[in-house]
This record gives structure tokens, sequence and C-alpha cells, in this order.
């Protein structure tokens, strides 16, 4: 059994998702933890599920560094074998992503490497784009540059504000999220192959 801590930074809606798929028995991956840099709603979720939740707030940090030292150290008090990063609006440092690297993935709502960044949909309406997506990533050290391990395309229509733009690639952002993780979990998904391939 796959134990995996998300990570947030406000609804939790794919965390949710998450949280739905692994009640199934039949998932081989158990939430174990949830953590988010900041009094996040997502943790409601994680609250009805009775999971542990823990918070580290930027703000409290003189850096980075120290913030993302303190993320670690309570990263480390679970253990998990993945981290997902679902909503967690921050860049981690250095240090923490080469710790944890490549057992750390990240939700993106924009057909990477297309939209990088916190602004993916916004960004992709600006452009004029017929159509963006949702990426699944491996974390490296640049923003939103890992290896991709699974994406999908959502078609932008007339009349899409950022909002609902957002609302519609959610759902395939979940369904990527989850079949990553229960693929890692099954051994069908080797993210240290997905990163090594992308590194050549
Ligand atoms: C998701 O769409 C996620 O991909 C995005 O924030 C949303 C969180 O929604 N993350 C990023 O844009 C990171 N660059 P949620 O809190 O309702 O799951």
């Amino acid at each position: 059994m796959l134990s995996v801590a998300v990570l947030i930074s406000g609804a939790g809606s794919n965390l949710r998702a998450l949280l739905d798929a692994a009640a199934d028995p039949d998932f081989p991956a158990r939430i174990v933890v949830v953590g988010a840099d900041r009094e996040a709603d997502g943790f409601a979720h994680a609250e009805e599920y009775g999971i542990p939740t823990f918070m580290v707030p930027f703000a409290q940090f003189g850096t980075r560094e120290e913030w993302g030292a303190e993320l670690g150290a309570q990263l480390e008090v679970w253990r998990p074998d993945l981290v997902v990063l679902s909503g967690l609006m921050r860049l981690l440092p250095r240090d923490l992503v080469d710790a944890w690297s490549p057992r750390i993935v990240n939700t993106h709502p924009a057909y990477l490497p297309e939209f990088p960044g916190a602004h993916g949909v916004r960004d992709a309406l600006a452009a004029g784009v017929a159509q963006t997506g949702a990426s699944v990533i491996v974390v490296d050290n640049g923003v939103d540059s890992g290896p991709i391990v699974a994406q999908e395309r959502v078609p932008v229509l007339p009349g899409d504000d950022e909002h609902a733009l957002h609302e519609r690639i959610k759902p395939v952002e979940r369904r990527l999220l989850i079949d990553v993780v229960r693929r890692v979990a099954t051994g069908e998904l080797d993210l240290a192959a997905a990163s090594a391939n992308a590194a050549h």
C-alpha cells in the first residue's frame, strides 16, 4: 500500500477527489497526512476523513529555505512513499525538492510546458488558444518544468472566463492525478525511470 502526503494551499477539490478514490478498499494508496502553507479550506476534507493535518505558514519563516526545512521535517514525521502537490501555491526550496525527488508530483491546470506558473488558466485565456489542458509532473527545481507523467487536452470554449475554464480543467486534473497515484502504487509508473528518461 502506497502512503501519500498531500500538500495544498486552497479549496482542496483535487485533494477531495483523491481522498474519495483512496476510500475504496481496492485503491492501492492511502493518504496519511495533508499539509498546507496556510489555513487552507481544504483541511476540512482531511478532517472529514479523520486524516491528520499540519500547517507550516510561510509568513512565519524568514526565508523560503527555513520554511522548506520545517515542511521537510513535518514530512519526515510521516515518511510517505509519495508527496503530491495539489494546489500548493509555493515554490519549494531546492533542498526539499532534492530530498524527495522523484517521489514528488505536482498537478497543473495547463498542458505543460505551455503556461507554467501560478496563473496557468489565466495565461491560456490571455493567449487566446483554442485548447489548454491539465498535467501531472514530477517536481524538479524549475517552475512546472519537471518530467510530465500524464496530461490531457481540454478545449477553451467561447465565453469561457478563468473560473469556468478552470472548473472544466479540474475534473481532468483529478482523473489524471488519481490515475498517476494508482499507477505509482501498482508499479506501472516508475517515477525514477520517468525522471531519468527526461534527463536524457
Ligand atoms: C488546481 O487546479 C491545481 O492544479 C492548481 O491549483 C488548483 C487547486 O485547486 N495549481 C497550480 O496552479 C500550481 N501552479 P484545489 O485546491 O481546489 O484542488
